[in-house]
């Protein structure tokens, strides 16, 4: 078989905004309440032209105190498991739905998001991923705009606007529950097999026992 071409995938960014300009306006926001109990704010991190993006759900204590995402128990996991997707930590952008950490890891309140989210929404702009990673329901819940549980989404790929998204456990929740463990490293096998068959030229190379969970619309 050979290699294809997909009719209007399209992978030009619509315009420039950078990280360091989203940064700035995001300044020293006080547009929630979680503004008065944070140590710092957590914006993102990694490489501003990475092709796979990780949204998580909210910075947790060691996030807050370091001000950078996933660099406790849940970034460990991350770290470990990434290799599965044939990724290093430099080759991706890691932010969260909310910059700032929630009093006691509490979930994100809607308040909260709405007011944070368009950070996120810029920063996924600026990136213009070729594949969004939501790691559990917070983040899969903003992105593909569902209420729809992870355990039903995860293990295939999603097309919202622009972007493919692949719903998976949250790496915290994980450690708690090795089967959704297991499903994770799944989910992180199947993603280095889309990155293998979807180079970066917008090319598709041909299908593997994966391709059953290739993008396809939303019922
Ligand atoms: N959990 C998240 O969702 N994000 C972090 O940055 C850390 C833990």
């Amino acid at each position: 078989m050979g290699v294809m071409h997909i009719p209007g995938h399209d992978r030009q960014k619509p315009r420039e905004v950078t990280l360091e300009e989203i940064r700035a306006v995001l300044g020293d926001c006080r547009l929630c309440q979680l503004a008065e109990t944070r140590t710092k704010i957590v914006f993102g991190v990694g490489n501003p032209h990475a092709r796979v993006m990780f949204v998580g759900e909210a910075p947790g204590r060691n996030e807050d105190l370091q001000g950078e995402p996933f660099v406790g128990r849940a970034g460990e996991n991350l770290n470990g498991i990434l290799s599965l997707a044939g990724l290093r930590r430099e080759d991706i952008y890691i932010a969260n739905v909310l910059k700032c950490r929630p009093p006691g890891n509490r979930n994100p309140k809607a308040d909260e998001v709405l007011a944070c989210s368009p950070f996120l929404r810029e920063q996924i702009r600026s990136i213009w991923p070729d594949i969004i990673v939501t790691l559990g329901n917070p983040a899969t819940h903003f992105v593909l705009k569902t209420e729809a549980g992870i355990t039903r989404l995860r293990g295939r790929f999603h097309q919202m606007g622009h972007f493919v998204v692949m719903p998976t456990f949250h790496p915290a929740a994980a450690l708690r529950n090795p089967a959704w463990q297991e499903l994770l490293e799944e989910d992180f096998r199947m993603l280095g097999d889309y990155l293998a068959r979807h180079p970066a030229d917008g090319t598709v190379l041909p299908a593997t026992e994966h391709s059953e969970a290739l993008p396809r619309a939303e019922e």
